[in-house]
């Protein structure tokens, strides 16, 4: 939505991205927390996470934030890399942060020679396949009952794909 990412560069400065190390983990796992997620990170795997070097990581910030208001993170394999999670903060969603991450988090990684890079994604969460269709991901498989829900049931995941080269 432009105008309320205009408004928000008026109010902060514009959004801009960098790497995260391990002194960003609480942070990490904060947003995480936010991700509405079944299983949640914790610092102490974040900052392992964070401290891997097969990991690469992306966090966005608005104007001179030193405390990033989302991330993304894939782990590296040969030529191919899979996000393990992308978040942003629960205030700030729907404002072109979540596309500014991805964009930036792909070019980090062809820049280091990644050929494809995949994500699993639960087919009810509509946002996130916007986000990834938008993006250039294309949907190569399904996973049944992959995902464990809050109400004890398990939903499919869908299985998204897009080449970086
Ligand atoms: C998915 C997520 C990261 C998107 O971040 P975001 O900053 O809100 O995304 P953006 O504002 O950059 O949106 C980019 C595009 O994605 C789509 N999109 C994002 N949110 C949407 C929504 N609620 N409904 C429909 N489309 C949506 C739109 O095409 C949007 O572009 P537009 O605003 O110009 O129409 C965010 O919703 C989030 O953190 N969700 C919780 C965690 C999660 O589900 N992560 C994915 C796990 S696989």
């Amino acid at each position: 939505m432009s105008w309320l990412r205009s408004l928000l560069e008026r109010k902060s400065g514009p959004a801009r991205t960098g790497p995260l190390d391990v002194r960003h983990a609480r942070q990490v796992a904060a947003l995480h927390h936010q991700g509405g997620f079944a299983r949640l990170w914790e610092p102490g795997e974040c900052a392992a996470l964070l401290a891997d070097r097969a990991v690469v990581t992306e966090g966005v910030f608005i104007g001179a934030d030193r405390e990033p208001c989302g991330f993304v993170m894939s782990r590296l394999a040969a030529d191919e890399a899979e996000v393990l999670s992308i978040v942003v903060a629960g205030g700030r969603r729907r404002s072109g942060l979540g596309q500014t991450l991805l964009r930036a988090h792909i070019a980090q990684l062809a820049a280091r020679g990644t050929a494809r890079l995949f994500l699993e994604v639960e087919e009810g969460n509509a946002p996130a396949i916007a986000l990834y269709r938008r993006l250039g991901f294309e949907t190569v498989g399904r996973r049944e009952g992959y995902y464990p829900k809050p109400d004890g049931g398990r939903a499919a995941a869908l299985v998204m794909r897009r080449d970086l080269g």
